[in-house]
């Protein structure tokens, strides 16, 4: 089934959608701010997995198109990135910053990663902080691998928020912050540990065990501060509807100011996201990832 959610742009503070951090313009440009931090991590990783010139690959979930863009210049001219997305306003977005920045190499799909079909195998399926808000992650990485050729890689990044906020024991507004972030997501059904997960959940699809590692960016100026603000700000509706009060964080227009100050005071930094990037390549048989599930599928 294909969504839409133009009802739910702009500003809808109070609205919830299906997609547990929404669509407002708000939420987009956040996006767009926490990729910016991410891109080296990402560039690494993927070029790691062997992704490279001339190859075709497939990109579920690409928002506002920031992965796709950078997977566009790792591919080059020769290659080509399809998007999947199920937001339209998403895609139109992401479509006017592929032109804008000039690269002719990148096309969408507005469909759900659950209906994805496609003419030509991939050399690559990838995805960023995508499994972890699917019902089923593991039937979709089972089927969406079945779109790649033999001895194609499979590459995903997300989550693990375990780590981060292990950093926060002397911060205690950001650390209360972040769990009131992380109660709202565990009520809304996100896997907020989904980075971890992938070690099974590759296998339960039928892939070799992934290789693995675990990132965080940290930083402590406002701007990276405020990414976390901004990322509670798009989960305000969902907090109303889940109950989870956010009182003890007081007035949230000063709560960005708060943190820095508590950050400065203990002369550390924090993390955005510690970001857990998974990859391994089907084996060179062409049924190799309808293979039975590994063990029961617990994620
Ligand atoms: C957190 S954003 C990540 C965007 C991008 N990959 C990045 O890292 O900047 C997740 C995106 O996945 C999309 N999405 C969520 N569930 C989806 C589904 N079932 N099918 C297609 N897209 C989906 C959302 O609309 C959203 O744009």
């Amino acid at each position: 089934m294909m969504h839409t959610h133009t009802a739910n742009r702009k500003t809808a503070k109070e609205t919830v959608t299906d997609y547990v951090l929404g669509y407002t313009d708000s939420e987009q440009e956040r996006l767009i701010r926490q990729a910016a931090i991410i891109a080296p991590i990402a560039e690494r990783f993927f070029r790691e997995a062997g992704i490279g010139t001339g190859q075709r690959v497939l990109d579920l979930g690409s928002g506002m198109g920031d992965v796709t863009m950078l997977l566009a210049r790792l591919v080059g001219p020769s290659g080509e990135i399809v998007g999947v997305e199920r937001d339209a306003n998403s895609i139109a977005r992401a479509k006017a910053r592929v032109r804008a920045a000039g690269l002719r190499n990148v096309n969408f799909l507005n469909t759900d990663v659950n209906n994805i079909v496609a003419k030509e195998p991939f050399d690559a399926v990838v995805g960023r902080f995508i499994l972890m808000f699917l019902p089923d992650p593991v039937s979709v990485l089972r089927s969406v691998a079945r779109l790649v050729r033999p001895s194609g890689v499979v590459a995903f990044q997300e989550p693990s928020w375990t780590a981060m906020l292990a950093l926060g024991k002397r911060l205690p507004v950001w650390l209360r912050t972040r769990q009131l972030i992380h109660e709202i997501l565990l009520r809304s059904g996100a896997n907020r540990e989904m980075g971890i997960a992938l070690y099974r959940v590759f296998q339960n699809a039928g892939l070799p065990p992934p290789k693995m590692h675990l990132e965080m960016p940290l930083g402590n100026d406002v701007n990276f501060i405020r990414l976390t603000s901004d990322l509670l700000c798009s989960l305000r509706p969902l907090a109303k509807q889940h109950k989870v009060s956010l009182q003890d964080l007081g007035d949230l227009e000063t709560l960005p100011d708060r943190i820095c100050g508590e950050v400065a005071a203990a002369n550390t930094v924090v993390s955005l996201i510690g970001v857990v990037g998974a990859w391994s390549r089907k084996s060179g048989r062409a049924d190799s990832s309808d293979g039975e599930p590994a063990e029961a599928e617990g994620e």
